[in-house]
């Protein structure tokens, strides 16, 4: 048995902030973000709005196109890097709300890569036949972590949530394969501290230079485009299939250049990567879920197509997946 996408559904805030918008709170241009990264405008919470708000929302709609009952569900998988709280989860906050009485409900956090990461976890208990039904979100308010005077970081992220509920089917359909992995001697590439560390504290750790949101911008692009190729072909090749096997590619959106990298490695048409990214900017845990929501909803990937999926985030991790849906 392997797990099958039975339902998707997707939220994004309503407040939209362009690159104009921008413009007027740091030293940037709409033509530098165009041009650099692909982005044109990002969706941004309100104050009172957080993490497992859109989760809910998103997972909501997820049930709904899936046919599934709350109550059917036996586990529910938040992937997020902005939980508004430590504990509770956020996945026992949708539990709550969506009267999940009969599912477990855990927080995982691998960064960006994390909703893939959560669809590998999740095939595992419905190939055990632990679990029937698994709600699988990713859900991130970046918006909340954003340096706003930093505009080296603050043009690049948005806010909003994906979810998908994953029910078994029989081997050869659902998740074929799958590859994950993580470097944590490259820890210091990409950070967000959660507490409030002394100067000392930071300088140890691995040279992060900010209290907030740290990346070194050129290291994550150059692993991302690497990384995004090994393991999207490693997948494929467990598999049994090729790059031009695959209907839809499906990546992490966090810079048009980066997905243009890939394509170039990989040697796929841009017509087969579903990218975004103009519209949403790079949303974490979100980008996976909502590019698969959007892009079933626009009939660009239909039942019975074979696509992979492929996410890089903090830590450093990794994750990429061929299924059909
Ligand atoms: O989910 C993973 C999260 N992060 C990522 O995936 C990020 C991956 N990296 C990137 O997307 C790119 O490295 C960035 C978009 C962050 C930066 O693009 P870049 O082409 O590598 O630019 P750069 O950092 O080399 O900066 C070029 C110039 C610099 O000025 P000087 O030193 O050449 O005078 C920057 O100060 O652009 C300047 N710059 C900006 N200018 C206008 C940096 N940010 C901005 C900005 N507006 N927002």
């Amino acid at each position: 048995m392997n797990a099958k996408i039975a339902g998707v559904g997707m939220y994004l805030p309503e407040r939209v902030l362009t690159n104009f918008d921008l413009e007027k709170m740091v030293d940037t241009s709409d033509e530098w973000i165009t041009k650099r990264t692909g982005i044109k405008e990002r969706h941004i919470t309100r104050p009172d709005e957080f993490a497992s708000d859109m989760a809910v929302i998103a997972a909501k709609e997820a049930l709904e196109d899936a046919n599934i009952k709350a109550e059917e569900l036996d586990l529910i998988l938040v992937s997020t890097i902005s939980a508004e709280m430590v504990s509770p989860t956020a996945a026992c906050l949708v539990q709550k709300e969506l009267g999940a009485v009969n599912a477990a409900a855990i927080d995982m956090n691998t960064a960006c890569s994390g909703f893939v990461s959560a669809l590998i976890v999740a095939q595992q208990f419905i190939r055990a036949e632990t679990y029937r039904h698994i709600l699988v979100i990713g859900s991130d308010t970046m918006s909340k972590y954003t340096d706003w005077e930093d505009r080296t970081s603050c043009v690049l992220f948005g806010d909003g949530a994906g979810a998908a509920v994953l029910s078994p089917c029989e081997d050869g359909d659902g998740i074929l394969t799958y590859e994950m992995g993580a470097d944590g001697a490259r820890e210091g590439v990409l950070s967000i501290p959660s507490l409030k560390f002394s100067e000392e504290d930071l300088a140890r750790r691995g040279g992060k230079k900010k209290r907030t949101f740290w990346m070194d911008g050129s290291e994550v692009f150059k692993f991302a485009v690497r990384i995004m190729c090994e393991s999207m072909m490693r997948s494929l090749q467990k598999a049994g299939l090729e790059i031009g096997d695959l209907d839809m590619l499906i990546p992490h959106q966090a810079n048009i250049r980066i997905i243009d990298g890939a394509i170039k490695r990989l040697g796929i048409s841009p017509e087969r990567v579903y990218a975004n990214i103009d519209r949403t900017g790079n949303t974490s845990s979100a980008c996976v879920p909502m590019a698969i929501c959007e892009a079933y909803r626009a009939g660009k990937i239909k039942k019975g197509d074979t696509i992979g999926l492929v996410g890089f985030g903090g830590g450093l991790t990794w994750a990429s997946l061929v299924m059909k849906i």
